[in-house]
Formats: C-alpha cells, sequence, structure tokens
C-alpha cells in the first residue's frame, strides 16, 4: 500500500479519528484470532487457513500501526488482542467447522463496520485513505466468503458462540471508537 500521498492523521476530524481507532482495534484483534487458532489447532488445513489470513490482517493491522499518533490508538489493546486470542483459541478448540463459522461471523461484521465508514470517508475526500478502507473491506469480505464457502451445518451451541461473536465485536467497536 502506497501510504506517502495520505493526509495525516492527526488533522483527522473527530468522528472519523475514532472511526480509525475502531479500526486499529479491530484489526489487532484479527491478528490475534489468528494467533489463536494458530495456538490451538493442529489441524493441517486449518493452520492454512489461519496462516493465509494471518499475513493479510497483518497489513491491515501495519496501515493504521504506522499511519495512526499514539494517542489516536485504544488505551485497550491489551483486551482486544487478550479477546482476539480468545475467540481464535476457543473457536480452533470446537474444530474445523468452528473456525469457520467463527470467521464468518466476524468478517460478516467487519464488513458493515467498514462499509459505514465509506460515505465519511467519500466527504473527508483523502483518496488514499479511501481507497485503503475499500480494499480492507474487499480483503474482509474474501475472508468472509472463503470461510461461508468452507462452513458446514450449525449447531445450537455454534450458533449461539456465533451470535456471542457477532454482538462481541459490535460492542468492541462501540467501546474502541471511544477508548
Ligand atoms: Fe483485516
Ligand atoms: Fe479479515
Amino acid at each position: 500500500m502506497n501510504t506517502a500521498s495520505l493526509q495525516s492523521a492527526s488533522t483527522l476530524p473527530a468522528h472519523l479519528a475514532g472511526e480509525m481507532r475502531s479500526n486499529h482495534a479491530g484489526e489487532t484483534g484479527a491478528v490475534w484470532i489468528y494467533k489463536g487458532v494458530l495456538a490451538v489447532s493442529r489441524d493441517a488445513e486449518i493452520r492454512a487457513f489461519a496462516e493465509h489470513h494471518l499475513a493479510t490482517e497483518e497489513t491491515h493491522l501495519g496501515f493504521f500501526e504506522e499511519w495512526l499518533t499514539s494517542r489516536q490508538k485504544s488505551l485497550l489493546l491489551p483486551l482486544w488482542r487478550l479477546s482476539g486470542f480468545i475467540l481464535g483459541a476457543v473457536s480452533a478448540l470446537g474444530g474445523r467447522n468452528w473456525v469457520y463459522a467463527s470467521i464468518e461471523a466476524v468478517e460478516t461484521f467487519v464488513v458493515k463496520h467498514y462499509e459505514s465508514q465509506y460515505a465519511a470517508l467519500e466527504a473527508y475526500g483523502d483518496t488514499t485513505l479511501t481507497a485503503a478502507i475499500h480494499q480492507f473491506c474487499d480483503d474482509e469480505a474474501d475472508h468472509r466468503d472463503e470461510a461461508g464457502g468452507e462452513a458446514e451445518g450449525q449447531s445450537s451451541l455454534l450458533k449461539a458462540w456465533c451470535w456471542v461473536v457477532g454482538f462481541g465485536s459490535e460492542q468492541a467497536v462501540k467501546i474502541a471508537r471511544r477508548v
């Protein structure tokens, strides 16, 4: 990603700074989801899936990591890392189908989250930033579809877990917009 033409993050209006803080927090969580999966799973197919996704999440995280000032980042990063790790580890304990269903649930939320920023980004007018967020959202949609294509039927327990994952992601974003 060419970030040379990006405007400084320190001039972001407050509402977009909050959105970008939540993006940085979310990508931190995403990296740690896959670390959690890789810490638990011995399934070669799941490990390849997680390693492939992890590489993409690291580029997303790297973008916000470099661009945002440290004061613009969430104060709760240890919590986002821990939550991501637990989410990944629990889903890996449940096996292949749990990992795919959990990733599909997370990415379904993340796609909507990024899409909700499009209008504000358009109004702000930094074309490099807008292109980056669109690119990330497309990557997340690929992750969602890839996981969704592998997922099989869901037990009631797995359905409940996916609901918790989606609800938890939503709450995390609300908090990370502020702190
Ligand atoms: Fe991502
Ligand atoms: Fe993703």
